[in-house]
């Protein structure tokens, strides 16, 4: 199974993200992430068997917090158009590592890159003459996510296949 961990905003704020990156697509082309798609990656397994991402998840105390969605970039490299938190909120940044940590030591190879917490709007994009303002949107951060990722003739088509609570 083709496998990550994600956070996955409440629907109005998917649908807000959605919105504006239709916006976007109207300078820049490209293909938009489908509205129940949209979602922020915080650690990517690819190929691998779910129970001991299960298990090693399970471990994880985070702390539940509120993501802000008040920065937005073209990335000509990957022509992609992405959005996330000016300033990486510290309890994410802690929920990123210690995941990180539990599935290193669970015997996951996981890529080395640093933790970028972005997500994906628009692909295959050409620049866009100007970025439109950010609407303005909660994305409470109350669990994450084990996904169950599958590529179909229409695009990927996530599945969530465990939840796991952050605590107050
Ligand atoms: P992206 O949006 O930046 O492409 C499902 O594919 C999720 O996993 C997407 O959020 C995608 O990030 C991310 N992803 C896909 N392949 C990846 C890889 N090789 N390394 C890290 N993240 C990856």
């Amino acid at each position: 199974m083709r496998l990550f961990f994600a956070l996955w905003p409440p629907p109005e704020t998917a649908q807000a993200l959605a919105r504006w990156a239709a916006e976007v697509h109207r300078q820049s082309g490209g293909k938009v992430n489908a509205v129940e798609n949209i979602h922020l990656t915080l650690a990517f397994l690819g190929e691998a068997p779910p129970e001991p991402a299960i298990g090693a998840a399970r471990g994880i105390k985070g702390r539940r917090h509120q993501l802000p969605i008040d920065a937005a970039r073209y990335v000509k490299k990957n022509e992609m158009v992405w959005v996330g938190p000016a300033t990486m909120p510290p309890e994410l940044a802690a929920l990123a590592a210690d995941l990180r940590n539990v599935l290193t030591s669970a015997g996951f190879a996981l890529e080395e890159r640093p933790f970028a917490a972005h997500v994906t709007l628009l692909r295959k994009a050409h620049m866009p003459k100007s970025i439109p303002p950010l609407p303005r949107v909660e994305w409470p951060v109350e669990e994450f996510v084990l996904v169950r990722s599958r590529t179909s003739p229409q695009g990927s088509v996530y599945e969530p296949l465990e939840r796991f609570a952050l605590h107050a």
